[in-house]
């Protein structure tokens, strides 16, 4: 008697309570990167030009960052959450809808990177003891968004 492998998931224990650990930080990553897509052109004021581009900096991150993590979802075998319907029912805040100056901007967006990175280490506090593989995506996905903070919240005058 043969047995049917389930070929599209990576074969660990507990990889569906893995994936599902994933979620949460891939619809606040998403949210987030729509997120800093607003601020970048809602910006105004002085300093805005190396503003406005860092922030499509940081956006590139926290896309590519939601990459990987479903990515991973997906190896797993679970379809991922990352559609905008997803990144609605976020921790973040939307912007408020209006022009924001440098300084309001810059506070507005590391409040909310604050969110994925809570939900991040949320994630990674339960991720050591099921699969240190996805641990290990999330410990060094903290290290560029913590990065991308401090990048941000140094154009703060007084930081
Ligand atoms: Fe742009």
């Amino acid at each position: 008697m043969t047995t049917t492998a389930n070929l599209h998931a990576i074969a660990i224990d507990h990889g569906t309570a893995v994936a599902e650990r994933l979620q949460h930080p891939l619809r606040d990553a998403v949210a987030l990167s729509l997120v800093g897509k607003q601020a970048h052109w809602v910006l105004r004021g002085g300093s805005f030009l190396g503003v406005h581009r860092l922030l499509d900096e940081l956006v590139g991150q926290w896309r590519e960052a939601g990459d990987a993590i479903a990515e991973r979802i997906a190896a797993l075998g679970v379809v991922p959450h990352g559609q905008a319907t997803d990144a609605a029912r976020s921790d973040l805040a939307p912007l408020p809808e209006r022009f924001l100056e440098v300084d309001e901007a810059v506070r507005e967006v590391v409040l909310r990177i604050d969110v994925l990175i809570a939900s991040l280490r949320t994630a990674q506090s339960h991720l050591g003891e099921l699969d240190p593989v996805s641990e290990d995506l999330v410990v060094g996905t903290l290290g560029t968004i913590e990065q991308g903070r401090w990048l941000l919240v140094s154009q703060l005058p007084g930081s």
